[in-house]
């Protein structure tokens, strides 16, 4: 099988990005990292893809309208025949247009356990807060596939971790990272093995 080849968005620090990178880079996914897009001129997530050689585009969500912006990055993913769209820490919503274009083919990473915590507004620390000021035992990771509404697509993995009486909204923020950074890659690397299949709204998971 040819490696599958891989476009990652991102906003902003791209440890995620990262954790993808380290994990092509020692053959364990079948996949190219082609290009890395940010809508976020000081993301460090293109400082990485420069450290990596891989290919770091700045198409810079303030400077056009969110439809032509959506344009922007249809048209770059299609020119580089990507076959995998990664929203890692990608803070912006795609349009119709997109999401059709690349329908079962785009997957993203929300730091809890979907349905909670989630959905429009729900980002950065402010999914770890609600989820400390509510008082749930536990939270974790989701990666899913996306649709045309926010954090609501198909759910291919997930991993619950438990709450410390103390934990506080940076611990929880802290715990759930770790285990995004094995949770997407995985995810990543069963859509390159072909190993994905949407079935309405679940995922089963080939052996
Ligand atoms: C991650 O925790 C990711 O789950 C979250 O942003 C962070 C990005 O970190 N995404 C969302 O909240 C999307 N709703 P990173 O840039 O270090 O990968």
């Amino acid at each position: 099988m040819s490696p599958v080849r891989v476009a990652v968005l991102i906003s902003g620090s791209g440890s995620n990005l990262q954790a993808i990178i380290d994990k092509i880079e020692k053959n364990e996914i079948n996949g190219e990292l082609v290009v890395v897009i940010s809508n976020k001129e000081n993301a460090y997530g293109l400082e990485r893809a420069k450290n990596h050689n891989i290919e770091g585009l700045l198409i810079d969500s303030k400077t056009v309208d969110h439809h032509e912006y959506n344009r922007l990055i249809l048209s770059a993913v299609k020119e580089r025949n990507i076959e995998l769209v990664v929203l890692a820490g990608y803070l912006r919503i795609l349009d119709k247009e997109f999401i059709e274009a690349y329908k079962d083919r785009i997957i993203n990473i929300h730091p809890s356990l979907i349905p909670s915590f989630c959905g429009k507004g729900f980002y950065g620390l402010k999914v770890h807060q609600s989820a400390v000021e509510y008082g749930v035992k536990i939270s974790g990771a989701t990666v899913h596939f996306v649709d045309e509404k926010a954090d609501n697509g198909p759910i291919i993995l997930q991993k619950a971790i438990s709450l410390d009486f103390d934990d506080t909204a940076e611990s929880l923020q802290r715990k759930i990272l770790a285990v995004e950074h094995e949770l997407l890659p995985e995810a990543v690397k069963l859509f390159c093995e072909k190993k994905l299949k949407v079935i309405g709204r679940k995922v089963s998971i080939c052996k």
